[in-house]
């Protein structure tokens, strides 16, 4: 090959005429005899390269195989009808790896693209999701650093429960004793807080969820923030400017992803703080009034908060939780002691909660007394207890689903497709 290999989207900036070379997969082939079509892709686009009889790459064009990778040269040329309104006039095509026959057809059901999700990854789709997930990850880091935090990292292998014990995956540890992978990484942030102040940390939380939902992964990626010195209002703060940022940056990098996923942008561009907020009280008065049964004291489902998501078009906070629905390291409204001190973030257009947090509980007696009316066991939180023996702050943070977060930016219908290997209660494989 004579010229330069370029990416794709490279390529097609060029002007008609120039010699180009590019390479990557085989998306689309046709055979017409005096004529083979051969659409390839790579990470940045898809061109069309047409081979006539006269190409000395004719007959490799004509036996190239779908999803074959494969090096192809030629001239640039002006076609409105071709994908990026340019194409390729072939001279040459080295296949590099003949593919087999490519098992995914377009119709394919959503449970055999999951068995191949190996290879489904390839698909535009799942390209254009991972592209947008890479910035909403990017962007997360962004804000984070420029506004104080440090990054942390917090074990994997835990000893006690976080979220409840019912969704604890037990681990047979080296010493024969059982561990647990995490559900949240939060109580570690706690600590750090006494040498940092603000930190964060991005990591794989772990759930035993029976649930079969479109919001549930049982591995799922967890951001979660903790800060001193701040309380419920500040740490609600924090929330609506880092989703607020995250969105801007999708919109300014991923239009292309976003329009090949269909996504209506209005939403989105409405994606700015302040973010309006409504208490649990007023959300089971607007549910009863939708006909939903529920009750005060009631924990909200997937169907509630689809309900609650019709009274917005942005992000909302819904605040003031009983203290039987919420774990039990949330601090008590002092002034009305039945409710916590905490808020979910729930994203609109029927998507629901993507984040929950508020203020922790600061002294060490409410702490035990709280451990207790929840039946738990105080000696099992002794080093969490510790933290507020030995110079106690007040305190906030939250736990962000990326993967939920992901799953609305883009607009999909079901979690295990903003991630390319979902782990779900059904699926480890591949
Ligand atoms: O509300 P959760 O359970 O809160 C905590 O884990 C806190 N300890 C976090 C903290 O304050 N540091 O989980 C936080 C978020 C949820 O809002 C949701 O977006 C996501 O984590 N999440 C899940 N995402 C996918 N699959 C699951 N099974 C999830 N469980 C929680």
């Amino acid at each position: 090959m004579s010229t330069a290999v370029k990416p794709i989207r490279e390529a097609l900036r060029l002007p008609a005429g120039s010699q180009v070379t590019v390479r990557g997969w085989v998306y689309r082939r046709r055979d017409l005899g005096d004529k083979a079509f051969v659409v390839v892709r790579d990470s940045t686009g898809i061109i069309q390269a047409v081979f006539t009889p006269e190409s000395p790459g004719h007959a490799l064009a004509r036996k190239v195989t779908v999803e074959s990778s494969v090096i192809v040269g030629g001239a640039l040329r002006e076609d409105p009808r071709a994908p990026g309104g340019k194409e390729i006039a072939g001279r040459n095509i080295e296949i590099v790896g003949l593919a087999e026959n490519f098992p995914i057809r377009r119709d394919a059901s959503r449970e055999f693209l999951l068995e191949v999700r190996h290879l489904a990854v390839r698909s535009r789709k799942m390209t254009a999701v991972l592209k947008l997930r890479s910035t909403v990850f990017e962007a997360l880091h962004e804000w984070f650093r420029s506004n104080g935090f440090y990054e942390v990292h917090c074990p994997m292998f835990i000893s006690a429960a976080v979220e409840g014990g019912a969704t604890l995956f037990p681990v047979k540890y080296v010493d024969g004793s059982t561990v647990y992978l995490t559900q949240s990484s939060q109580f570690y942030l706690e600590a750090l807080i006494y040498s940092l102040e603000k930190v964060y940390t991005v990591a794989p939380s772990f759930r035993a969820e029976k649930s079969r939902t479109r919001r549930h992964l049982t591995e799922f990626w967890h951001a979660e923030a903790e800060v001193a010195w701040t309380g419920l209002e500040g740490i609600l703060k924090v929330e609506e400017e880092l989703v607020s940022h995250i969105v801007r940056r999708v919109l300014e990098k991923n239009r292309e992803e976003l329009e090949l996923l269909g996504r209506n942008l209005e939403p989105l561009k409405n994606v700015e703080p302040p973010f309006p907020r409504i208490s649990y009280d007023k959300a089971i008065e607007i549910l009863q009034g939708k006909g939903l049964n529920v009750k005060w004291g009631d924990d909200l489902g997937a169907d509630e908060e689809r309900a609650l998501t019709e009274e917005f078009d942005k992000p909302f906070f819904l605040y003031g939780f009983p203290v039987g629905v919420k774990a039990f390291y949330h601090k008590n409204d002092p002034s009305r002691p039945e409710v916590t001190l905490s808020a979910d973030l729930l994203a609109p257009e029927g998507y629901g909660e993507i984040i929950g947090g508020g203020e922790r509980i600061e002294k060490l007696e409410e702490l035990l007394d709280k451990i207790k009316q929840f039946g738990l066991n105080p000696s099992d939180y002794e080093w969490y207890l510790d933290l507020r023996r030995y110079g106690t702050v007040p305190h906030a943070g939250f736990g962000l689903g990326m993967d939920r977060l992901v799953t609305w930016i883009a607009g999909l219908d079901h979690i295990v497709d903003s991630i390319p290997f979902p782990r779900t209660v059904t699926r480890t494989y591949p």
